[in-house]
């Protein structure tokens, strides 16, 4: 399957897709075209592989493995079926199907997935005479079936799981960033992986950590517990072990880097401190209990400041955020001038009371909220 040309696609959080396309350019993944919802680029199986292991802001990577027009349910059922399924599944294993239709005479998603199992599980039957079980959770195959105007695209799931449970999270706190948006926050901020950089709402530190283990050229793929990919029959674990060996060889230890992650809360800083030493770069991030409103850093430092402000919707109802975005507004002017600043905040009125002279605006979904990403430079 290695010298065989795919299609993959790596889906991300809506608004990732500009930083998610160039992380796969600069994987040198080639044929790499920008689509809503993600990016397509081909390649064998290798480069899946370096794929899940390298993409910091991807969630998924699917690989296409059929592509027909369907406008009823027997051209769908006898085109799933002639799919070569024993690629990618063992007769005992355990199958999940996920679909989506849009602008289609088959609309019913559950319906179609419904199909696509069932000529999956008869090709297994008629073939080996034992099939595969339905498994929503801890499933050996994902297949996505993705209907748009009568075309059917078949796909399987080379991840597995969603890419932002990256494996070194072992708390939550409140209202966590997914680790792929932090990695995209932080690409986005254009932060240059040597200047000091700071989160002075940092929560449970998935910004600076994701920040540290960019500068440390840590491959966030090595914290996983096991790929899609990795079940299927003729995976090539002598060849998957050498990468992950690579990538390892590839960690760098950055000499005076500064890492800073701030919150007012102190039980989450304690949970921080445990997250950043479970992703191997406690010793990097230092995090300290303070408040925002008092963000006073070193003048002239030309840092970074990336971070995930507090929103009225999830937490904080108690605090006033116009006062609190206010104040920290001013601090940002006063001591900050010559820092760059990527700002994640709620969508509405809040943001102005920062006082950003005409920020680059980035909207992102964050946990089903629309947000917008702001960056700047503070200028005097
Ligand atoms: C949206 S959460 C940040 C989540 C974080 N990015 C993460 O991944 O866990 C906002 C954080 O701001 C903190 N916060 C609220 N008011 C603050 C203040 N005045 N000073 C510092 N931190 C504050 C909250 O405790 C909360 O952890």
């Amino acid at each position: 399957m290695s010298s065989q040309k795919n299609i993959f696609f790596a889906t991300c959080a809506p608004g990732v897709e500009p930083v998610l396309h160039e992380e796969i350019r600069a994987l040198r993944l080639p044929r790499s075209e920008r689509q809503v919802g993600g990016v397509y680029f081909e390649g064998g199986i290798e480069a899946a592989r370096r794929a899940n292991l390298w993409l910091r802001t991807a969630i998924r990577v699917l690989m296409r493995v059929q592509r027909f027009a369907c406008g009823d349910e027997g051209t769908l059922y006898a085109e799933t079926k002639r799919v070569p399924w024993e690629s990618f599944l063992r007769a005992d294993g355990g199958l999940v199907v996920d679909a989506q239709s849009r602008d289609s005479s088959l609309s019913h998603s559950r319906f179609i997935e419904q199909r696509v199992k069932d000529a999956i599980v008869d090709r297994f039957r008629e073939k080996t005479g034992r099939r595969p079980n339905v498994d929503r959770e801890g499933a050996d195959l994902g297949v996505h079936a993705h209907l748009f105007r009568d075309r059917c695209t078949l796909s399987v799931d080379t991840s597995g799981h969603a890419l932002h449970r990256r494996g070194w999270r072992k708390h939550q706190g409140r209202a966590p960033l997914a680790e792929t948006l932090a990695a995209a926050v932080v690409k986005f901020s254009g932060w240059d992986g040597r200047a000091p950089l700071l989160d002075p709402f940092c929560g449970s530190a998935t910004i600076p950590i994701e920040a540290a283990l960019m500068a440390a050229g840590i491959a966030p793929g090595l914290f996983s517990q096991g790929f899609g990919f990795e079940n299927w029959p003729g995976h090539d674990t002598k060849a998957w072990e050498r990468e992950k060996s690579e990538a390892h060889q590839k960690r760098r230890s950055p000499k005076r880097l500064r890492l800073y992650g701030t919150d007012r809360d102190k039980q989450r800083i304690g949970e921080a401190r445990e997250n950043a030493a479970s992703a191997g770069v406690g010793d990097q991030v230092e995090l300290e209990v303070a408040d925002a409103r008092e963000f006073a850093p070193r003048r002239g430092w030309n840092a970074w400041i990336a971070s995930n402000l507090p929103y009225g919707e999830r937490i904080d109802r108690g605090i006033d955020l116009e006062v609190l975005y206010e104040r920290f507004g001013d601090a940002l002017r006063t001591h900050c001038e010559g820092y760059h600043v990527a700002l994640l905040c709620p969508l509405g009125p809040l943001t102005k009371r920062l006082g950003l002279r005409r920020p680059e605006r980035h909207t992102l979904l964050n946990g089903g909220l629309d947000c917008r990403l702001l960056c700047a430079k503070i200028d005097p």
